[in-house]
């Protein structure tokens, strides 16, 4: 029960990687705020930690977006007086070569993968007490990617020099933060990814499923990595290796 007690909100918590770690941290008695903007898929994260007797809300909330971010935050602290675990989960991906990549793709990739971990730390850290912990979903395409995506890859480059940079800050108010970078991971992002459909990008051998990249995220959240911050840890199976 390492969470018992403790506020944990993630965002994309309606799916995927997210959806595990909600569940993960509510089998561990957290309470959890489940950000998305999938009204139905969060919905259905509630129920499922309902059913099994944990405790959470859905908060609808594009991250992109600084009011939507300041109201999830506050509708988090109304609820339960703080947060003490941020998982900056959720993301998005374009699919096409930068000189055909509309402006306005380039800055949605940009602000619902990056802008938002910065709204979220400025908002949230004030209402985390010292001991609390951030973890961003980073990815293995921040170390090695392929064409078509890099806005998505640039982004989570950005996402872990933010990590390092922030992590002494946030150092002063005792607050950790550290990212987790999957490699192929069986969610829903994978399958509809059209360089993996192509072959492109090739998958086979290394997938894990989202309860082991929500392994990874509880252990960087809860106290026993107490001595871990500014740094990015990969789950990949291995795949770094072969890409
Ligand atoms: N699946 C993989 O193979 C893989 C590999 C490396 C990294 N990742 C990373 O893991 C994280 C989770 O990915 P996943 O595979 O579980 O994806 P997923 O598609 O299963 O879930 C993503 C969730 O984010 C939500 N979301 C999207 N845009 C949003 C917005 N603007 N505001 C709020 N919520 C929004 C979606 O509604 C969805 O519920 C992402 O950061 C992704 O980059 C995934």
């Amino acid at each position: 029960m390492r969470f018992k007690d403790k506020v944990c909100l993630v965002t994309g918590g309606g799916s995927g990687i997210g959806r595990a770690a909600c569940e993960r941290f509510a089998a561990e008695g957290g309470k959890v705020a489940i950000v998305d903007v999938n009204d139905a898929n969060g919905a259905e994260t509630a129920a499922a930690i309902a059913k099994d007797g944990g405790e959470a809300i859905y908060i609808h909330c594009d991250i992109g977006e600084a009011a939507a971010v300041q109201a999830a935050v506050q509708q988090t602290v109304d609820k339960w007086q703080k947060i003490d675990v941020i998982v900056n989960d959720a993301a998005m991906m374009t699919f096409k070569p930068i000189v055909d990549l509309d402006e306005d793709d380039w800055d949605k990739v940009m602000r619902v993968n990056m802008r938002s971990v910065f709204l979220f730390c400025k908002h949230g850290v004030p209402h985390m007490p010292p001991g609390s912990a951030i973890v961003n979903i980073s990815s293995v395409h921040a170390h090695e990617t392929t064409r078509n995506v890099v806005p998505y890859a640039s982004s989570k480059g950005a996402m872990e020099s933010f990590t390092r940079g922030f992590s002494e800050e946030a150092a002063d108010l005792k607050i950790r933060i550290n990212c987790v970078a999957p490699g192929a991971v069986n969610t829903p992002m994978l399958w509809n990814n059209p360089n993996v459909k192509s072959g492109a990008e090739k998958v086979e051998g290394a997938i894990g499923e989202p309860e082991d990249i929500a392994a990874a995220i509880c252990f960087l959240a809860a106290d026993e990595a107490r001595f871990i911050t500014g740094t990015t840890l990969v789950v990949d199976g291995g795949r770094l290796d072969i890409l």
